[in-house]
């Protein structure tokens, strides 16, 4: 029968393809069917519910902050939340790292962020080149796009010049720190360089951490050639590797970080870039939109931010279930698949790389028919990615692995 979603909705769709019915509610990690079937979900909105589906903390404050009468939209105006929301960024993100950098906030979405940040290193440097990753997805608006390698062979996206794409660097080498700094020296299209867009662990492209030692030089090549380092938080930050931000510690040290996905708590839609103070070289009103001020999110993000970023136990969770999973991982590749498969992972960002396209595919519908949530990624979507909530219960996130254990077994017994 054709259902009202085959006959208006784009071809374009995608998830729904993947997860084939209609999903009616959700609580913590499990979202119900219309059937009353739960999935356990492993995808948790691409990263924009590490706090869980409904977190009863965000919902209770946003319930009262939509009886109350307080704005919901604000553009850039003052405002009670986002004085509140100000003042967590600096007492749970800023203060702690002693990071010096102002908060944009740039609209809805992780691409106006990357967008907003492209721009700003123009402005600061004036050159237009861009330096990317194989690998690297920011987001479908054009110039988001257009910096995401990940994108290259989608027939689509109508690339702008001035960008070049490293390889993904795992183990740094000689010849890895000569190509960045070649590149950073050079010219691309005619065009200085001028920004150097990374995520420090790659979502989209397969769970990837780059080695820390290259971050560290890629800080250090930036600032000898005049080169904003752009960190693309959106996937990996917020908590998702473990620490707030998943370059912490690498020596990365960006000019500017773009977050959202997760920042708003809830799943609301929201985005910030925090720039270094330094280089906040925008004029006012110089970029704009009219979905900066979403007070619902400001609200839920403040709530966030002080109930889970103010000691580091949330993070140590999330480094200890990550553990799991990784040893859980490490498991299915000696049992299935022993020097062929192979695990790629950061805290709970984490893949199992099959290296084939029809075995990871059919590991997530394998899943599915076990009402487990995975997606895969990755070049040729080889890798079957996992992505739960943070907020789990050693129990539910056992139960899912097994489910996961039972998926693979399901689609390597039929070998
Ligand atoms: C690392 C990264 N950057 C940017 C984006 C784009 O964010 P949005 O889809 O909200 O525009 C994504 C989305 O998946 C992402 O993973």
């Amino acid at each position: 029968m054709l259902t009202i979603f085959d006959q208006l909705e784009s071809n374009v769709r995608y998830y729904c393809r993947r997860w084939p019915t209609v999903f009616t509610s959700a609580r913590g990690p499990l979202i119900t069917d219309e059937h009353g079937t739960d999935y356990l979900d492993f995808f948790a909105g691409a990263g924009v519910l590490n706090y869980g589906h409904n977190n009863p903390l965000f919902v209770d404050l946003a319930i009262e902050h939509l009886r109350s009468g307080k704005l919901l939209h604000s553009l850039d105006t003052f405002t009670e939340q986002k004085r509140d929301f100000l003042n967590a960024v600096h007492a749970h993100l800023l203060a702690p790292r002693q990071l010096d950098m102002v908060v944009q906030t740039v609209g809805p979405t992780g691409a106006m962020a990357v967008e907003a940040a492209l721009q700003l290193a123009y402005r600061v440097t004036g050159k237009h080149g861009v330096v990317g990753f194989a690998g690297g997805y920011h987001g479908m608006s054009l110039a988001a796009a257009s910096v995401s390698e990940s994108m290259a062979p989608r027939p689509s996206v109508s690339h702008v010049g001035n960008f070049v794409a490293l390889p993904f660097v795992e183990h740094l080498t000689d010849h890895d720190l000569t190509l960045l700094e070649e590149t950073l020296r050079g010219t691309i299209n005619g065009e200085g360089v001028g920004a150097i867009v990374i995520e420090p662990t790659q979502g989209e492209g397969g769970c990837r951490p780059f080695d820390p030692a290259y971050l560290a030089a890629v800080r250090t090549l930036a600032t000898h050639y005049d080169v904003l380092v752009i960190a693309d938080e959106i996937q990996a930050g917020v908590g998702r590797t473990g620490p707030f931000f998943s370059h912490e510690g690498t020596g990365l040290d960006p000019d500017i970080i773009t977050v959202s996905k997760s920042i708003s708590g809830l799943g609301l839609p929201m985005a910030i870039n925090l720039v270094r103070t330094s280089l906040d070289a925008w004029r006012p009103g110089e970029f704009s939109g009219t979905f900066r001020g979403n007070n619902l999110a400001f609200a839920t993000s403040a709530a966030m931010l002080t109930t889970y970023w103010q000691d580091d136990a949330f993070q140590k969770n999330t480094e200890r279930q990550g553990a799991i999973v990784r040893d859980a991982l490490t498991s299915l590749v000696e049992e299935f698949g022993p020097g062929r498969f192979k695990v790629q992972a950061n805290g709970m960002l984490a893949g199992l790389n099959t290296f084939d396209t029809p075995i990871a595919e059919a590991i997530s519908q394998a899943a599915f028919a076990r009402q487990l949530i995975v997606e895969v990624c990755g070049r040729g979507d080889t890798i079957v990615k996992l992505l739960p909530t943070l907020i789990m219960t050693d129990d539910q996130l056992h139960d899912g692995l097994g489910r996961l254990h039972a998926a693979v077994a399901d689609v390597m017994g039929a070998q």
